[in-house]
């Protein structure tokens, strides 16, 4: 019978791996080679969930369906996670991506099926990820769309996410993990959420939304960086007192060193930050950091980096693709806001970046279970995910390549 099911599911995929070639009237057709390099890719990786999903007989697990690709495992198998994990709005935020640049509907539909299974995450106060599920996926359907169920599941998400603040330490709490390592522990990449936060003030017009969020990213630019401004992964605060406990690394190779995701992650959140806010402290943030990650001895002449810029075996260290991509997409952003001079010189590394990414990192076509990059690595320390493809480089990966579309047509 699973054997029938199967073979009735290959052939609806592909149909519809043959249908979304053919455009959608409305639609317009890719023609930059990439762009249609990652549909392919995109395509194939709908195909592999659902694959998977036919062919295994438990992967639901406590009622959440393990549905959404992040990783492929040692064995080279894909990996799916449930909608409570971090990354489970990347995939979906790469399916708006496509339907956001060729109006497909097929990417719309697609997009829709991986978006609509994470609203239980909007009371979810056990994370710190919401900007990263909800914004990429249910941020970017309702941008396109305009679906106000999207727009209240968002604003739901971002009072979610608030319950997190502590006023005293003006943060939002990252991990609840390790509570026997970290009172309170705030982590670089949480910059990233308050992209949430800036779209609930504006949608609602309640001002407490962006107070969080400017303080969280002033707090952050106090505490987490070193004066060569590169940035420490993890600050752990007294929660009574708000003062700074210890300063650690959890995915990075030492507390003292520069773990290069953590860095990208910093560059790409105040630049969005000054975005949302204009005010120039965070611009000259961004640019520190810019500064910082271009300038480094240990960075490979192709700019994609090792997985930390104090890797003790560089060269021979595996490279972070992710880290590429999340900076490639930065720069692209960072060049609209700063003088002629510095705008040529992040175009630059940005266009170098991308092209590196696309020649050298790309999977090959029909390989790496429909994955769009390999190369990423998601905690050496933890012996997982190395030099594998990683959701999140791929969208990261499809933002950078559509703003750099725009930067070129300017
Ligand atoms: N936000 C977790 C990571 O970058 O691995």
């Amino acid at each position: 019978m699973k054997r029938m099911i199967n073979i009735a599911l290959l052939s609806v995929s592909v149909l519809l791996f043959t249908a979304c070639f053919q455009t959608t009237p409305g639609s317009k057709k890719p023609d930059d080679p990439n762009l249609v390099r990652a549909g392919e890719q995109l395509n194939l990786l709908i195909q592999s969930i659902d694959n998977k999903l036919n062919t295994e007989d438990e992967p639901e697990k406590g009622g959440d369906l393990s549905m959404f690709p992040r990783s492929l495992n040692m064995g080279g198998q894909l990996k799916l996670v449930p909608s409570k994990d971090w990354c489970s709005g990347f995939f979906a935020g790469c399916l708006w991506e496509m339907y956001g640049s060729t109006g497909d509907k097929h990417w719309r539909e697609s997009a829709i099926r991986f978006t609509e299974p994470l609203e239980d995450q909007k009371l979810n106060g056990k994370t710190h990820d919401m900007g990263f599920k909800m914004m990429n996926t249910f941020g970017k359907g309702y941008e396109l769309t305009g679906d106000k169920n999207y727009r209240d599941i968002l604003v739901q998400s971002a009072k979610t996410l608030i319950t997190r603040y502590n006023e005293k330490i003006g943060c939002i709490r990252s991990w609840d993990h390790n509570q026997d390592k970290w009172q309170f522990p705030v982590i670089i990449d949480n910059m990233m959420n308050l992209e949430l936060l800036f779209w609930a003030s504006k949608e609602t017009g309640d001002s407490v939304y962006y107070n969080i969020a400017v303080t969280h990213a002033l707090t952050t630019m106090k505490n987490h960086f070193r004066s060569d401004n590169s940035c420490y992964h993890v600050v752990d605060y007294d929660a009574a007192t708000g003062a700074v406990v210890k300063k650690n690394t959890h995915q990075g190779f030492s507390d003292e060193s520069a773990w290069s995701r953590g860095q990208a992650w910093a560059l790409y959140g105040y630049t969005m930050v000054y975005r949302e806010t204009k005010n120039p402290v965070f611009l000259t943030q961004a640019e520190k950091v810019a500064q910082y990650i271009l300038a480094q001895p240990n960075m490979p002449v192709d700019l994609v980096p090792y997985w930390d810029f104090d890797a003790p075996e560089i060269p021979n260290e595996p490279r972070d693709v992710s880290a590429a991509a999340i900076a490639t997409s930065a720069l692209y952003e960072l060049s609209l806001f700063v003088s002629d001079s510095l705008r040529t010189g992040y175009l630059k590394a940005a266009d170098q970046m991308f092209k590196n990414l696309s020649t050298s990192y790309l999977s090959a076509p029909g390989a790496n279970n429909g994955f769009i990059l390999g190369h990423s690595t998601g905690s050496k320390p933890h012996n997982s995910e190395i030099d594998v493809p990683i959701i999140y480089a791929d969208y990261y990966y499809l933002e950078a390549l559509l703003r750099k579309m725009k930067s070129d047509r300017m």
